[in-house]
């Protein structure tokens, strides 16, 4: 089993262009399905999560190759509307591919996506919202099989500002007839990379970013090409493990505006930072110290994916920071791994009080999950000796080149089989 080993202390200095947006790409791929021809991609992640999505993809028929971050997918040869047990516990985001199965095929077969390490995953919002615009849904024994039964543009209100349920939506909405409009919508600007894509097939989606997005489905689309936005979160990720272990570094492909929440909490904390166009730069030269509560939120608040992350910059510093956890349920086991190495953290329910203990010290510990996993290797690059880091199966899933990068910037990080 493969793992990092990290000397702590390092400080980081340089530039690192961020890859591609995860989060961005994976329902961007799913909206391929929606037209017969070729789109490409530019700026296409080497993740692990994007290799599964294209893994279902070519399962469905399509043709898909790669070049470097270039992908193209030719869904004219789709030709399955089922996706496997197998490949939908391997991703919990593929019930992404529902709509656009639904908008291009009007079915769709696929399992439960099941929960994952941050806690149950319900897909309720998407399946009831599927159903008022007038999808049959059948579920028997954890596989959902859904047909189209006259689905026509309405009026959807979600009660939670799911990431996912606007974009399933979105996609299945291309497809229907008439104008659907979802009220308490999403704002990731991941949203709005999806809006643009789905413009440029001609579709004809408005609203992206805000609380309420307008799609007049039916209209005919056509293949297109498209470069997907920087990963916001994975440059907070630098971002942080800068913060932690001193330096100065830039970040660019990256609009610092989709950050601004993260780098209020780490100016707090003490760091430097400059903003420019695709560009940030923080410097950080003493221990953080303790900032303000930090409450995740949907966006534009503080990202529920960027909570561990600045937990373990702030777990050795100085001073103390209350966090609440508002998004997931079970969003905190990456707190029993950073406690091997020395943390404070109390948890209750939801909270998370964070006492700096100055710096911590190294540990052999496991990653728990994607942002969890991440963390713990911010807390290795500030902490005192060598911090071995393992199960990275879940790091691969939404960084790319993690160890490469940090090597770039001075972090003493090596991958060990
Ligand atoms: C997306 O997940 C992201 N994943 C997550 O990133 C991110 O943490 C999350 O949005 C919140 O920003 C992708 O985009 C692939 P939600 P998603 O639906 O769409 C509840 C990462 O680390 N809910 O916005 O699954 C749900 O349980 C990942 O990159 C329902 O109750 O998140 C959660 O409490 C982790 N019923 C809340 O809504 C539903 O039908 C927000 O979930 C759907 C969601």
């Amino acid at each position: 089993m493969s793992y990092y080993e990290i000397q702590g202390g390092r400080p980081l200095e340089g530039t690192l262009a961020i890859h591609g947006a995860k989060n961005s790409v994976l329902p961007i791929l799913a909206a391929c399905l929606l037209v017969p021809g070729q789109c490409i991609l530019h700026n296409c992640p080497d993740l692990s999560d994007v290799s599964a999505t294209l893994d279902i993809l070519r399962l469905l028929g399509c043709r898909v190759d790669r070049s470097g971050d270039t992908v193209s997918v030719d869904a004219g040869t789709l030709s399955r509307s089922g996706i496997p047990e197998r490949l939908m516990r391997e991703m919990r985001s593929s019930v992404i591919f529902l709509g656009a199965l639904l908008a291009r095929l009007g079915a769709a077969e696929l399992s439960y996506p099941g929960g994952c390490e941050l806690g149950s995953r319900p897909i309720d919002l998407h399946l009831s919202a599927l159903r008022t615009l007038g999808a049959e849904i059948k579920e028997e024994q954890g596989a959902l099989c859904c047909r189209d039964e006259g689905m026509r543009g309405r009026e959807l209100c979600l009660s939670i500002p799911s990431v996912g349920a606007t974009e399933n939506i979105m996609l299945a909405a291309c497809g229907c007839p008439g104008l659907t409009t979802i009220v308490g919508a999403a704002r990731e600007p991941e949203i709005v990379d999806l809006q643009n894509f789905l413009q440029e097939m001609g579709a004809a989606v408005t609203g992206a970013g805000t609380s309420t997005v307008a799609i007049r489905g039916g209209l005919p689309l056509h293949p297109a090409e498209h470069r997907v936005m920087g990963d916001r979160i994975a440059a907070a990720t630098y971002l942080c493990a800068a913060a932690a272990a001193g330096g100065e570094i830039e970040v660019t492909g990256v609009e610092p505006g989709y950050l601004t929440a993260v780098l209020a909490c780490l100016e707090e904390a003490g760091c430097t930072l400059h903003a420019g166009p695709e560009t940030i730069v923080l410097a950080s030269s003493a221990p953080l110290k303790g900032i303000s509560p930090v409450r995740t939120a949907p966006y534009p608040g503080f990202p529920t994916d960027c909570q561990a992350i600045l937990m373990a910059a702030l777990a050795g510093g100085e001073g103390a920071t209350l966090f609440v956890e508002n998004i997931f349920d079970s969003r905190y086991r990456h707190v029993d791994e950073l406690r091997r190495m020395g943390a404070d953290i109390q948890v209750a329910g939801q909270a998370a009080m964070v006492s700096g203990v100055g710096r911590l010290h190294a540990a052999a510990v496991r990653s728990t999950d994607l942002r969890g996993g991440a963390a713990l290797v911010v807390a290795g690059l500030a902490a005192e000796g060598v911090t071995r880091v393992s199960e990275l199966r879940h790091i691969r899933r939404g960084y790319q080149a993690l160890d490469e990068n940090l090597r770039t910037l001075g972090a003493e990080i090596r991958l060990l089989p």
